[in-house]
Parts: structure tokens; C-alpha cells; sequence
């Protein structure tokens, strides 16, 4: 379990990126912000992990209390994985040595330098068995195709053993059908490990398919939490009406998608 308490973000220079929010996640719950850009998703994802220094508010984890000072962070980022967009792999890597990076963490500076024990590559095959690449393990990730390197990503997370899995629109820059295995397998995955999954999408149809719970944001607050099942028109409208400026082109398909009427809170020059 990880809360957080009046968690807020205003950045350098004046934006609120989030408004104060309280929020519990669970584990083995696997949770999809959804949110136009700008909203605040990639906010709420690096403040849940510390990378940045939320300007208000408590995070408190189930195991570690309230995260504050430096050994408790680093023990809650231990066991928090992130999955990003251009899943940040070192390109002339091997996929082995890419998910053994998330082993690292584990190890002291100076142990970190030596060859790492056999028990460690092991169970790194056994994390590239689970997203499928074991055959591909000592192939470099830039000879891969982007699906195959965002499983790497998986399995780099994976290999964390973490409880809590953060991901940030992991989907993103892949065509549909590689979208929807790659989430059904980070699904998987975490359902069978019993993770708390975060996980901010675009596509208003994967959160459905995927989702326990969809939290939906708006200019930095949520409108929305609660089941996919129950996720209607007006909740749709509240996430996805922002202010003008603030829509884009991306919004406009799952607008679409959603079955919304576009003129009703979309300004037109955004349909270039
Ligand atoms: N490092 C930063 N410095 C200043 N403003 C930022 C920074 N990162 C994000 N923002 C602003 O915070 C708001 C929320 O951004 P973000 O969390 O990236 O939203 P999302 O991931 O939903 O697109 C936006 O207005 C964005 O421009
Ligand atoms: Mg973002």
C-alpha cells in the first residue's frame, strides 16, 4: 500500500502541475491515470517515486511509514519500478545486461563494479523468459523492434522485484496491436506478482480493458476515480475538457474514439 497525503506540485516558476491530492493505491491494483496533456500524470507518477520533490504533501508506504530522509527513499525506489515511454535502455546493451541494470540497486557502489553472481543472471533469464525474449537475451536492444524493447523495459522493472510498478504512457510511440500485447503482458505480470500497477495511458479502450481503477485528471485534479465500468460520457467530458490551449491532436482521437461530440469542448483550431 502506498497513500499519499495532500500531495502537491507547483514547479519552479509558478505552474500547479497538482493540486493537493489524496490518494491510496494497492496492491496487485492495477490503476490507469488518464488525462489530456498537461494534465499532471507524469507529475503524479515522479512525485509517487520521489524523482521529484513534491512542493506539498506526505507519501507514506505500507512497509517503510512516511518517505522522508535519504535511506528510506532509496529503499522505496529499490522497490519501485519505473517504465517509461522510450523505456531508457543503454541502446549498445545486451537485453541480459539491460534487466540486469535493475539489479543494481540491490548492490552496493563498489559490489556493483565486480561481475555480478551467477544467481543474478539467472534471474534475469528467468524475467526475459516472462515477457518472451529468452531466446534474445544476448542480442543488443538497438537490433530490437520498439514492442521488443519495451519488454525489455518489463523485464529490466521486472527484475527489481518491485512492488510497485510506475508507467509512464509505456505504450505510447508503439501501432496498436504491439500496444495491447506489451500492456497485456505488463498486466500479467503484475497481477501474478501482485503489484501495485500505475499506469498513465491515452486510449480510453485499454483502460477498459486493463484497468481495476482509472484515475482521471484534469488540469492538475482528479476528476475521476473509480471502475473502468463506470467510467461514462460525463466522466469522460470532466477529464478531457480542459481549458482552450491545452487540447491536442491526440486528444481529439480519443475524443473521438470515446464517441463524444467534438464541438461541445473542443476549441476548433485545435482539428488542424
Ligand atoms: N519540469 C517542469 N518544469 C515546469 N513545468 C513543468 C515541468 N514538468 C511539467 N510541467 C508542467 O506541469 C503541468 C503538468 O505536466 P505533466 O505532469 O507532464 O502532465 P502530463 O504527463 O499529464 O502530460 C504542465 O502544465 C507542464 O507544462
Ligand atoms: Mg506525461
Amino acid at each position: 500500500m502506498i497513500r499519499v497525503d495532500h500531495l502537491g506540485m507547483t514547479y519552479p516558476g509558478g505552474v500547479r502541475a497538482l493540486a493537493p491530492t489524496n490518494l491510496e493505491f494497492h496492491a496487485g491494483e492495477f490503476t490507469v491515470l488518464l488525462g489530456p496533456s498537461g494534465a499532471g500524470k507524469s507529475t503524479l507518477l515522479r512525485c509517487l517515486n520521489l524523482l521529484i520533490a513534491p512542493s506539498s504533501g506526505t507519501i507514506t508506504s505500507a512497509t517503510l511509514g512516511e518517505l522522508k530522509g535519504r535511506r528510506t527513499i532509496r529503499r522505496h525506489r529499490r522497490s519501485t519500478a519505473m517504465v517509461f515511454q522510450q523505456h531508457q535502455l543503454i541502446s549498445r546493451y545486451t537485453a541480459l545486461d539491460n534487466v540486469l541494470m535493475g539489479r543494481i540497486g540491490y548492490q552496493g557502489v563498489w559490489r556493483s563494479l565486480l561481475p555480478l553472481p551467477v544467481r543474478d543472471k539467472v534471474f534475469a533469464l528467468a524475467c526475459l523468459e516472462r515477457v518472451g525474449l529468452i531466446e534474445r537475451a544476448l542480442e543488443r536492444v538497438d537490433r530490437m523492434s520498439g514492442g521488443e524493447q519495451q519488454r525489455v523495459g518489463i523485464a529490466r522493472a521486472l527484475a527489481q522485484k518491485p512492488k510497485v510498478v510506475l508507467a509512464d504512457e509505456p505504450v505510447a510511440s508503439l501501432d496498436p496491436a504491439t500496444a495491447q500485447h506489451v500492456l497485456s503482458l505488463l498486466h500479467r505480470i503484475c497481477k501474478d506478482e501482485n503489484i501495485a500497477a500505475i499506469v498513465s495511458l491515452h486510449q480510453v479502450h485499454f483502460a477498459k480493458t486493463f484497468a481495476d481503477r482509472v484515475i482521471g485528471l484534469a488540469q492538475g485534479r482528479v476528476v475521476f476515480d473509480g471502475p473502468p465500468g463506470v467510467l461514462a460520457r460525463t466522466a469522460l467530458e470532466r477529464i478531457y475538457a480542459t481549458k482552450e490551449g491545452t487540447v491536442t491532436q491526440h486528444d481529439v482521437e480519443e475524443a473521438r474514439g470515446a464517441g463524444l461530440p467534438l464541438p461541445q469542448f473542443l476549441p476548433l483550431q485545435t482539428l488542424s
